[in-house]
């Protein structure tokens, strides 16, 4: 074995002080290992009923781990750290009980290993000693997949008197103190899930966010963890971290130098939860995968169980589609949507999304600051109604989606006249509002908004039962913290119960509308998590629709999201966010790499565009399954600020594969290495196919060759003919022949 990532503890002290309690089916020492094809995951239970994270790391067997126990004791690994009795220091558990007492003495008394349809599953029934709190711990492993999770549930087993929770986190899972190094995400509107990598302090380093709604703006849940040093792509040992959830959370990673323990969660900050008899919390799922084929390793191992497990129809192709927004705002209405229909559909585009502008009848939405809450089509702008919009996409031959944001009213609204008590407030202050100042949160602490933001999708579907796709949009973070709905004694519970209501509505809509397309937006990628990601089709990746920064914000989405769930969008030059001109096909090899759309009005394009685009499209729908449903390989980053960034996809079998590079810095004389192709088959040979030149007359001199995989793989391409002026780039395909 390379590296045990989770040793064995056995402190003493623990053990003595365990040995004395009362056994039943944990009379013996018992140890369980989850495996995948590349991982195993051991847990350990002692005859003290406590349970430790004992390995994790490249498959071993089971007879592999018989004797571990016991012998090595250099970190902790207990998979439930309790507060305030035998030990101190951060904790996954802290609660209140009803007579005052804040410590928990857990004892596991069963542990199961079950199967289901979603793999195989430890459950560990841990109970208090003294008082009615029953905690279940989680350990999965996903079946197909290397990634594993774990969670607990807790529940106020007694009949009266409440319990509080205060720390209640999913996690506790400990890490060798090796060379570590920490990769991670931060950004804020427009330059989302930019990549930090550091070597680990020691120390505590919080990855953590408290926005309430868009939890992947500022940090993005998902980091890496290297165990030999500054973490490669395709080589050494890398963990990938990432909770499942929307709402605020918050990692800490406790390191010193001998041990590391992630604590990971839901942030507990100001969140403070009651139980009452009989209630639970259940937390969400921790997944973790380990690597030895670095950064990369984890990457593909995420995107693969993204594909199956933590988003909708991962397994079918996504539309070429064109959204309405950078091509005319609000400036919506029958005749321009027409238009845009029938201009997408010629160059080869499978749907049309009409984004803002289109409802609002008292309070029309001309701009960010009216009709949120109004889900009625404005007569004015579209007199045919969401009807005449169907029908003239049925006549083009393409499929038709809307934009909403239903979580939010504006105070310019009927809904708001009608119900200010639906919107989160305080009753002696008054309401600070977001964009458009008027725009508020909806609370969805409260059953009967629930409904509400239910009904807005099910009357829209219901009306317009050709509706194919939804743009479900989130522009606005929680402030006016009250919900006129809860209780004095659970304000605290905000934060939680809000996405609690979030997951109600949206299992009612999964339930009635599976086959709907819906895409996950938050003023671009603010949502950009595995929190919400299980209910839709993709998120918009930014708002920032400028290729070169496009190219930054989705290396860094890439590292845990599939190419699938990222919405990549062509837009205008000068980019309306950066004002940077950057030619057609730059701007459509980089959203190529993802799901390709476009963010423009094809009108004011030149027939050039009009005939590369169409070009492009056609292109793409060619190499789609191998970008969407394929294995990233990421060659080159962007972050090494050389000449170039690249990445390449290839389908299971490596026979067919598909390769990006983008010029993305100019200086004369700079050196272009060549580009090796990770990701290929060393024992096959490849044909090479220009997907994108800019002159069809004129493809890269690649165009054509037939080289093998160990060529491609060793030696590299020579890609600095395609990439010799600012802002060049090439996109290949290659075919195992
Ligand atoms: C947000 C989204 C944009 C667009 C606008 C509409 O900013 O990210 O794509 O839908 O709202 O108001």
């Amino acid at each position: 074995m390379k590296q045990k990532l989770f040793q064995e503890l056995a402190r003493a002290g623990l053990l003595g002080a365990a040995a004395i309690m009362s056994l039943t089916a944990t009379a013996e020492n018992r140890t369980h290992v989850l495996s995948s094809d590349k991982t195993s995951l051991a847990v350990t239970t002692n005859d003290g009923g406590q349970a430790y994270f004992q390995y994790f790391g490249p498959t071993i067997k089971d007879t592999d781990i018989a004797g571990f126990f016991g012998v090595g004791s250099n970190f902790t690994g207990h998979t439930l750290p309790q507060f305030g009795l035998h030990s101190s220091g951060e904790k996954m558990l802290a609660v209140v009980m009803p007579d005052g007492t804040m410590s928990t003495d857990l004892v596991m008394e069963t542990m199961e290993r079950t199967t289901d349809e979603k793999g195989e599953l430890l459950t560990l029934v841990f109970k208090d000693k003294v008082y009615p709190l029953t905690v279940k711990q989680y350990v999965r492993k996903y079946a197909d997949s290397d990634v594993f999770s774990t969670w607990i549930d807790i529940t106020n087993t007694g009949k009266k008197g409440n319990i509080k929770l205060l720390n209640f986190a999913s996690a506790c899972i400990p890490v060798a103190r090796l060379d570590n190094w920490l990769t991670q995400f931060h950004g804020s509107w427009g330059c989302e899930t930019g990549m930090t990598e550091t070597e680990l302090p020691n120390g505590q380093t919080v990855i953590a966010d408290k926005a309430g709604l868009r939890n992947a703006f500022g940090t993005n849940p998902g980091f890496m963890i290297s165990l030999d040093g500054k973490p490669a792509e395709n080589r050494g040992e890398v963990l990938g971290f990432n909770l499942l959830w929307s709402g605020n959370y918050k990692t800490k990673i406790l390191a010193d130098n001998g041990s590391i323990d992630i604590i990971g969660g839901i942030n507990e900050d100001t969140s403070a939860i009651t139980l009452k008899p009989g209630e639970c919390l259940s937390t969400p799922e921790f997944a973790m995968v380990y690597s030895d084929e670095g950064k990369g390793g984890v990457s593909r191992a995420f995107h693969k169980w993204g594909r199956k497990y933590g988003m909708t129809h991962g397994d079918k192709l996504h539309d070429v589609l064109l959204n309405s927004w950078e091509g005319v705002y609000f400036d919506v209405n029958q005749e321009v949507m027409d238009q845009m229909m029938g201009d997408i559909a010629a160059l080869g585009g499978e749907l049309f999304v009409m984004d803002d502008g289109w409802f609002g009848d008292k309070h029309p939405r001309n701009g960010g600051s009216a009709g949120l809450g109004d889900w009625m089509v404005n007569k004015k702008k579209l007199p045919e109604g969401i009807k005449g919009l169907t029908e003239a996409a049925k006549k083009h031959g393409i499929k038709f989606g809307i934009w909403i944001e239903p979580e939010m009213a504006n105070t310019k609204s009927e809904l708001f006249e009608e119900h200010p008590d639906w919107v989160l407030s305080q009753k002696n202050r008054p309401l600070s509002c977001g964009r458009g100042d008027t725009q508020v949160v909806l609370d969805l602490c409260n059953p009967k908004v629930q409904d509400f933001v239910f009904d807005v999708t099910d009357n829209l579907m219901k009306e317009n039962p050709e509706i194919a796709y939804i743009k479900w949009d989130c522009n606005s973070d929680i402030m006016n913290y009250n919900s006129p709905y809860l209780p004095a004694e659970r304000q605290s519970e905000i934060y939680v119960r809000y996405h609690q209501g979030l997951h109600k509505v949206l299992d009612r809509i999964r339930a009635k509308y599976p086959d709907l397309v819906i895409q996950l937006c938050a003023s671009g990628g603010g949502r950009a998590d595995y929190g919400l990601l299980p209910w839709f089709d993709e998120f918009w990746t930014s708002d920032n629709t400028d290729a070169l920064q496009r190219i930054y914000i989705q290396w860094g989405d890439s590292h845990f999201y599939p190419a699938i769930a990222q919405a990549s969008h062509v837009s205008a030059s000068p980019n309306h966010q950066t004002r940077r001109e950057v030619p057609i096909k730059f701007r459509f090899d980089v959203a190529m790499s993802g799901r390709l759309g476009m963010e423009i009005q094809p009108k004011n394009m030149t027939d050039a565009e009009k005939e590369f685009a169409k070009r492009a499209i056609q292109a793409y729908k060619e190499i789609r399954p191998v970008v969407q449903f394929g294995n990233q390989y990421r060659l080159v980053s962007p972050y090494d600020k050389g000449p170039v960034a690249a990445l390449m996809y290839a389908d299971e079998k490596k026979d067919n594969v598909v390769v990006f590079a983008y010029r993305i810095e100019y200086l004369n004389g700079q050196n272009i290495p060549n580009l090796r192709l990770d990701g290929v088959d060393p024992d096959k040979n490849y044909r090479i196919h220009d997907l994108t030149p800019a002159d069809p007359k004129r493809p890269s001199r690649l165009d054509g060759k037939v080289v093998s995989g160990r060529i491609l793989k060793n030696a590299g391409i020579n890609i600095g003919s395609s990439l010799g002026r600012p802002f060049t780039s090439v996109a290949l395909s290659l075919t195992a022949e």
